[in-house]
């Protein structure tokens, strides 16, 4: 049995329900790369076998929605050169992934501003989201372009479109309203969100989605996370007592 797919037991020999969303920062690969002295590429790519890794290893622990952050609205700040290697890899992944993902039954779907990539990036995410949209035992949101700030604001004036054109009574928006205009919309709020690499902050991470999420931080670096460290993290969070404001006792 591998060690993802052993039930998780908790002290009292019952099996809790893995979280239903997980989110996860995959940070790290750069100092990967430089620990070991080879180009920063190679430390993305190392993060692109982890992410194989993770989405098998969801899989197996019943884990239904995974968002994995793969390239923020601000990573567009980083020099030319690992841009041009990232959206490659990117764009490698997409391609080259999806039998992978249909054989696993999961559905891959892109969040975040993806007007930002090329025509031919374009092209393959919507060839991989085509290609995966009948599967259902694990959903897969890919944040590409992403930041939390920009989606809230592209909301934002989506709902304004709408009532300029009097579709929608300004006073009637509401929580739901918005976060049906979010690029996650119809999906449940992840339970748990998980950065690796040892830095404690979001980095424009899901910030309507995580109001109640529990997070963990991991000192692993991305290219060498494995099944053991996410199933760490489900215990951890098993651990927690989620009171979403109310009293539990
Ligand atoms: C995560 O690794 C990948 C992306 C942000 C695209 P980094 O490239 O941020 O690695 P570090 O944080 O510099 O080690
Ligand atoms: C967050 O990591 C984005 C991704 C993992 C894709 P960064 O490495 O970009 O975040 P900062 O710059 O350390 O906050
Ligand atoms: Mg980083």
């Amino acid at each position: 049995m591998s060690a993802a797919s052993q039930p998780i037991l908790q002290a009292g020999g019952t099996t809790p329900p893995a979280p239903v969303h997980v989110g996860i920062i995959m940070d790290g690969n750069g100092r990967w790369a430089a620990a070991r002295g080879v180009p920063r590429a190679l430390g993305h790519k190392a993060g692109a076998e982890a992410t194989r890794r993770v989405v098998e290893a969801a899989g197996q622990m019943g884990i239904s929605w995974l968002t994995l952050f793969a390239f923020s609205s601000e990573n567009w700040r980083r020099p030319a050169d690992e841009v041009r290697d990232l959206t490659g890899l990117l764009r490698h992944y997409l391609r080259h992934e999806v039998g992978q993902l249909v054989e696993k039954g999961v559905r891959l779907r892109v969040i975040g501003d993806r007007s930002a990539f090329g025509p031919g990036m374009q092209a393959e995410i919507e060839r991989a989201e085509a290609a995966t949209l009948g599967n259902t035992r694990l959903n897969v949101n890919v944040a590409l372009s992403y930041g939390g700030r920009a989606e809230i604001a592209r909301a934002a004036a989506a709902l304004a479109r709408h009532a300029v054109a009097g579709e929608i009574d300004p006073a009637s928006i509401d929580e739901a309203t918005l976060a049906r205009h979010l690029d996650t919309a119809g999906m449940p709020d992840p339970d748990l969100i998980i950065r690796t690499s040892g830095e404690s902050r979001l980095s424009n991470f899901l910030l309507w989605q995580c109001a109640y999420s529990e997070l963990i931080f991991q000192p692993v670096l991305w290219p060498d996370y494995d099944a053991g460290h996410l199933r760490e993290a489900v215990a951890e969070f098993h651990r927690r007592d989620r009171r979403f404001g109310a009293r539990t006792g």
